[in-house]
């Protein structure tokens, strides 16, 4: 008789990590036929039961004024998985690529996908010379600062207060 050592999580459909390099002008053309499934994606994410949402306009607007955006599809390219987005800073002190906006969709969250989404970024990051990946993320959420800290991300532990008003 032989026995079958079963896996307790779901198989994970079969998908593309996508790195939209946004000095591409074709590339952004093709971005915006997701903008719809990002909206989402942040809004369950990040505003699930608050009254304020994502507006679409803004989403358009980040995804094509970003300098990389990485979305994993799934390999139908129907099913938005997970999405990162990637703004270059040149500061005085060195170049950095700062990252916003890290959503994997909770079907497939502890997959990994995460993972490779960073290191698709910092190898592009690498690749045009910056020095340096830079991120914020909230003391409460567990999750990312496990994922973080994994993919070697320290803590500062800087005394930045993060201040900001309305235009
Ligand atoms: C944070 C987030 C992006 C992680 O995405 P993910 O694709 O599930 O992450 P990965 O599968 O690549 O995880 C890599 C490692 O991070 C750690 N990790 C991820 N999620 C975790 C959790 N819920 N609890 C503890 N550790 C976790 C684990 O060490 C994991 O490796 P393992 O699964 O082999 O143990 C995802 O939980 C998410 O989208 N959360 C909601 C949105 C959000 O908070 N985004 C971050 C804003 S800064």
């Amino acid at each position: 008789m032989t026995s079958e050592v079963k896996d307790s999580k779901p198989a994970i459909p079969a998908h593309n990590v996508v790195l939209y390099d946004l000095s591409d002008s074709l590339r952004r053309a093709d971005l915006l036929q997701y903008t719809a499934a990002i909206e989402s994606l942040t809004n369950e994410a990040f505003y699930t039961g608050r009254e304020k949402k994502v507006k679409p306009e803004n989403v358009q607007r980040a995804i094509l004024q970003a300098d990389a955006v990485i979305l994993v599809l799934s390999e139908d390219k129907k099913t938005l998985m997970a999405c990162m987005v990637g703004n270059i800073r040149r500061h005085f002190s060195g170049s950095s690529v700062f990252i916003d906006d890290v959503i994997t969709a909770p079907p497939f969250q502890r997959n990994g996908i995460q993972s490779k989404m960073m290191d698709t970024m910092i190898a592009w990051a690498k690749d045009i010379g910056l020095e340096r990946v830079a991120l914020y993320t909230e003391r409460t959420n567990e999750a990312a600062i496990a994922s973080y800290t994994k993919k070697g991300f320290r803590d500062r532990h800087i005394q930045t207060i993060a201040m900001v008003r309305d235009l």
